[in-house]
């Protein structure tokens, strides 16, 4: 089967990056991303290359070959969808809010949507493919959505979930570990498989294109996270040992690591996961075990947002013990908003909870990110004042006390603590005495993040790691 135009919906950090891969990797294919999002599909089309919406190492110069040559970005879903014979769906897929399951299944109002304008515009066979994570059995519910609306055409549903992670994410989709598609053992859906493989083909190794069911790929990808999630749970919750028993992390770490039958990655202990998926997936996980009547496998996972909660109070509380419980006459600086270094993206981000917990205590915050916008920190910061349902004159009073910093050094200035949330690189090589010189006592600095040698620290310093 020849693809000569393809399309995806939803121009997040998902659909953008990966459909830039895919443009440069296969020139004779066009590809269109199209978002309901105007701004953000102006901005993925801005002059500006500083401008595009994802900050992603190496995507800015992909996107100057690509843009404009056989990738577009709009916002005419019906026009996409009508000329393309394999859709792509990469909408967002967060935790529901409301109804049945609110709190823990995924929220999958986008999909469902997509699924509907697919029905309505499709004018020929299309190839839907789920790049979202979803629970197990989506694809049976999208068929139906499809199949229920427009009876004239043939819809082949295949999962073909992404693994890329943020701030590597074009390294990883050039070199993946693995493509996993799983389609319908069907002609059909052999047909459809074969023509998502030729796609990928272009630049990855065959054996490394994981052939299966739909719900075992579905299932797959949330196995994946939760796995990901757990080792770093796993590690956290060491970390509370080892304060309290004089062993170090790092080198438990390293130790347990050394093990080629565990491996080293995965094992940096922190302020606590955070990103768009990795508890929304989980909790995705719990919901699904619970349904399927497994108590004993939900609370197993469960376990692990838990122990991700317990690390970052964890974290408050080495600040709070060193000022009896009051932070009221304090100011700390909070160096990193985003939820890992070299992204842009501050979802479930650590520093919101922690900027959370320290304001209740009364702490005056500053806060520096070399990537998340001012006006976003400020937006994660309300949104956490809303949802506990203060007044707009409580919540203006509460964000008088946080100050958002573009200079490092100034953010660092007659504060009495600072705190480390994201490990960027530029966090490693600070000039301490400078900072230092401006600060008040007890002259805190609780890392994080474990990217702060105490060697280079002047005398008068203080490091807590977590
Ligand atoms: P995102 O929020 O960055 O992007 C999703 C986009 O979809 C938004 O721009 C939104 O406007 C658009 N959208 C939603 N409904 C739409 C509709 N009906 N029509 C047109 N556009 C619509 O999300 P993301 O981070 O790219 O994640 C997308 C999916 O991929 C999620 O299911 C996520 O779990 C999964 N995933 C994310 C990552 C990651 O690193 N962010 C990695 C692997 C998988
Ligand atoms: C994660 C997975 O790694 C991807 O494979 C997956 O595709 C993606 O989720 C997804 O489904 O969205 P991402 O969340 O972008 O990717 O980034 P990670 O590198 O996994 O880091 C997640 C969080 O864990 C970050 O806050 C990071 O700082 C933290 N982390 C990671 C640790 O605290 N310790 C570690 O050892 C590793």
């Amino acid at each position: 089967m020849k693809i000569s135009n393809i399309c995806c919906i939803g121009a997040g950090y998902v659909g953008g990056p990966t459909m830039a891969v895919i443009a440069l990797k296969c020139p004779e294919i066009n590809v269109t991303v199209v978002d309901k999002n105007e701004d953000k599909i102006k901005a993925w089309n801005s002059h500006d290359y500083n401008e595009i919406p994802v900050f992603e190492p190496g995507l800015k110069e992909i996107i100057q070959e690509v843009r404009g040559r056989n990738l577009f970005f709009s916002t005419d879903i019906k026009l996409a969808i009508e000329k393309s014979e394999i859709i792509f769906l990469a909408v967002n897929t967060p935790t529901k809010t409301k109804g049945k399951g609110a709190g823990m299944a995924a929220d999958l109002t986008n999909i469902e949507n997509s699924a509907r304008e697919i029905a309505n515009f499709a004018n020929s066979d299309k190839i839907i493919v789920e790049k979202s994570t979803l629970p197990v059995r989506t694809a049976e519910k999208l068929k139906e959505i499809l199949e229920s609306s427009n009876s004239n055409y043939n819809f082949q549903v295949l999962s073909n979930p992404e693994f890329l992670a943020e701030g590597t994410a074009i390294k990883d989709l050039f070199n993946s570990d693995r493509v996993l598609i799983g389609g319908e053992d069907t002609p059909e859906g052999e047909k459809a498989v074969n023509a998502l493989v030729s796609i990928y083909k272009k630049w990855i190794p065959e054996q490394k294109i994981l052939k299966s069911n739909v719900w075992s790929a579905e299932l797959s990808k949330l196995a994946s996270n939760a796995m990901l999630a757990q080792r770093i749970s796993s590690i956290n919750s060491l970390s509370a040992v080892c304060a309290k028993t004089g062993a170090n992390i790092l080198e438990v770490s390293r130790a347990v690591g050394a093990d080629s039958r565990i491996g080293n990655k995965f094992l940096q202990p922190s302020v606590g996961f955070g990103g768009s998926c990795f508890q929304k997936d989980i909790l995705n996980l719990v919901y699904l075990s619970i349904i399927n009547g497994l108590p004993e496998v939900a609370e197993y996972w469960h376990q692990v947002v838990k122990i991700n909660n317990y690390q970052r109070k964890r974290f408050v509380n080495l600040i709070l013990e060193k000022f009896e419980g009051n932070l009221s006459s304090t100011t700390i600086s909070l160096l990193g908003w985003s939820y890992k270094k070299n992204t842009n993206d501050s979802r479930e981000s650590a520093s919101i909870y922690i900027s959370e917990m320290l304001l209740d205590k009364g702490a005056n915050l500053n806060i520096y990110d070399p990537k998340v916008p001012a006006e976003k920190i400020k937006l994660d910061i309300e949104n956490t004042l809303i949802l506990q349902d203060l007044n707009t004159k409580d919540r203006s009073q509460i964000l008088s006390r946080v100050k958002i910093f573009n200079d490092i050094y100034e953010c660092c200035s007659n504060v009495s603590t600072i705190a480390i949330l994201t490990e960027w690189i530029e966090f490693k090589n600070l000039n301490w005495q400078l900072i230092e010189n401006n600060m008040n006592a007890p002259y805190l600095i609780v890392d994080g993040r474990f990217i702060i040698s105490e060697d280079k620290l002047s005398s008068k310093l203080n490091l807590i790691s977590i």
